[in-house]
C-alpha cells in the first residue's frame, strides 16, 4: 500500500477542518484510492489555543521549518494565510522536493508566478483547490472537466461575507454598517473586514480563475476592484423596482482578444440563477465555447468545506495526478476599466424642478449614453429627490465623463451613484 506523509503548517480554522478530514476519512480514502494518508506533523505558532480537535503532543510543533526540512514528508500543506512567511515556507518546501497544497489566494494572486515557476522547474505539484470558493471544486472544473473549452466568461459570487451583507440589506432593508456589524457578530466578517468589503478577496480569487481560464500569468494588479461599502439601501430598493438584485460579482471575459478583469457591485436580473445565491454561499457561472453555460454552487468558506478541498488536492497529488501543473504563458491585453462597455444604473440627487431631467439627459446625449428607463421618487419643493436612470450599453469612459459633468450642475445636490448592470439589453 502506498503511503504518503503530510505536514500541515497552520492549525487554524481551515487547518482544523483539513486535519479532522484527513484523520476521520483515512479509511474511506484508503478504500477508494489504495493510498494511506499519514499525518506526520502539524505546526502552529500557538499550540495552547483551544481547538475543536486535539492532537497527540508528538504530532505538534511550533516550528514550521521542522516540517519543511523533514526528509520523510512528501506533501507540505500551507494554511497560515498572508504573503509572508507563507511564501518563504512554500518556496523552501519546493526546494526541498516537496509537493505543496495551499488555500492561500492572496499569496497565489500576488506572488503565485514565482511559486508556480519554482514548482515547474522542479517537476512538483502545487494544489490550490481551496484557494477559490472553498468547497466548490471550481479549480478542478476549470483544469479537468472543461479543459477542452475555450472559456468565454466567468461571473462569480466568490466572497461569502459580502454576499451575506448584501443579502441582509436586500431582505431586511438595513444599511451597510448594520449588516456589516451582524456579519462580524456571527463571525463571517473579520474585525478588520477590509479585504472582504473592499472586494480585494474576490479580486484575489478572480486573478486565479482568470489565469486558469485564459492561461495568462497571475495579474492581480490588473484587476479593477470596487467593494460594497458605498451601496445604499435605497439603491437596493430601486434595483428591486427594476427587477434586479445587487451582487458583488467577480467578472472575467474574453472579448475581441482582450480580457476583462473586474470586481464590483453589479445589478443582476432577479430571475437569473446567480441572483438567487444568498447568504454566505458562493456561486460561479462559467461559460465555455463547447459546454455553454454552467453554474457551480456551494460553501465558499469554513473549516470543513475548505478542508475538504485541501484533502482532495492531497489525494490527487498522492495519486500522481499530473493535471495540477499549468502553463500561464499566454499573452492577452487586459482591458482597462475605462474601455469596458456595460449597461448602467444611475441615481442622481436632483432638485425637483422643471427642466432638470432634460439637463441630465442632455449630458447623456453628448456622451453617447442612451437612456432605457427613468424613475423619479418623491416630491420636494426645496430639497433634492432621487432621479434614477437605467441606460443601454455605454462605454465606461463616456459614463465617467458624463457623471463628472452632471455632478457639477447646480441642480444636482450630491455626488451621483452608478452601478454596472448585467443581463440582456432590452
Ligand atoms: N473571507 C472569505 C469570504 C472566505 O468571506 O468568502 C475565505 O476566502
Amino acid at each position: 500500500m502506498k503511503q504518503v506523509k503530510i505536514g500541515v503548517i497552520g492549525f487554524g480554522t481551515v487547518g482544523t477542518g483539513a486535519i479532522s478530514i484527513l484523520l476521520n476519512q483515512k479509511e474511506l480514502v484508503k478504500k477508494r484510492t489504495g493510498i494511506e494518508l499519514i499525518l506526520k506533523k502539524v505546526a502552529d505558532k500557538d499550540l495552547e489555543r483551544p481547538r475543536q480537535i486535539s492532537l497527540p503532543r508528538e504530532l505538534l510543533t511550533a516550528d514550521a521549518w521542522e516540517i519543511i526540512k523533514d526528509p520523510e514528508i512528501d506533501i507540505v500543506v500551507e494554511l497560515i494565510g498572508g504573503i509572508h512567511p507563507a511564501k518563504e515556507f512554500i518556496i523552501e518546501a519546493l526546494r526541498n522536493g516537496k509537493h505543496v497544497v495551499t488555500a492561500n489566494k492572496a499569496l497565489l494572486a500576488e506572488e503565485g508566478n514565482d511559486i508556480f515557476k519554482e514548482a515547474k522547474e522542479r517537476g512538483l505539484q502545487v494544489g490550490f483547490e481551496a484557494s477559490v470558493a472553498g468547497g466548490i471544486p471550481i479549480i478542478k472544473v476549470m483544469r479537468e472537466a472543461l479543459v477542452a473549452n475555450r472559456m468565454l466568461a466567468i461571473y462569480g459570487i466568490i466572497n461569502g461575507t459580502t454576499n451575506f451583507i448584501l443579502t441582509k440589506m436586500t431582505n431586511e432593508g438595513i444599511d451597510f454598517p448594520e449588516a456589516l456589524r451582524e456579519a462580524q457578530e456571527l463571525g463571517y466578517a473579520e474585525a478588520d473586514p477590509t479585504l472582504d468589503i473592499e472586494g480585494i478577496d474576490s479580486a484575489h480569487k478572480l486573478t486565479i480563475l482568470a489565469s486558469l481560464a485564459y492561461g495568462i500569468p497571475l495579474s492581480f494588479k490588473s484587476v479593477y476592484c470596487e467593494g460594497i461599502t458605498k451601496i445604499a439601501s435605497q439603491d437596493i430598493e430601486f434595483a428591486k423596482e427594476f427587477g434586479y438584485k445587487i451582487k458583488l460579482l467577480a467578472i472575467t471575459k474574453l472579448l475581441d482578444s482582450e480580457i476583462e478583469l473586474r470586481v464590483h457591485p453589479t445589478m443582476v436580473p432577479e430571475d437569473y440563477l446567480i441572483s438567487k445565491v444568498d447568504g454566505v454561499f458562493n456561486a460561479i457561472y462559467v461559460e465555455g465555447d463547447s459546454v455553454g453555460a454552467t453554474l457551480y454552487y456551494g460553501r465558499g468558506a469554513g473549516s470543513m468545506p475548505t478542508g475538504s478541498a485541501v484533502v482532495a488536492d492531497i489525494v490527487d497529488i498522492a495519486k500522481g495526478v499530473k493535471t495540477l501543473s499549468f502553463d500561464f504563458s499566454e499573452k492577452y491585453t487586459i482591458k482597462p476599466i475605462e474601455e469596458i462597455e456595460s449597461m448602467y444604473y444611475f441615481r442622481f440627487m436632483a432638485l425637483d424642478r422643471p427642466g432638470v431631467l432634460s439637463k441630465i439627459s442632455g449630458v447623456f446625449g453628448e456622451h453617447n449614453i442612451s437612456i432605457a428607463s427613468v424613475i423619479q421618487k418623491g416630491r420636494s419643493k426645496a430639497g433634492a429627490v432621487p432621479l434614477v436612470i437605467l441606460t443601454h450599453k455605454a462605454k465606461e469612459k463616456d459614463v465617467l465623463q458624463a457623471v463628472q459633468k452632471i455632478d457639477q450642475l447646480p441642480v444636482v445636490a450630491a455626488k451621483s451613484v452608478f452601478i454596472r448592470v448585467e443581463g440582456q439589453e432590452e
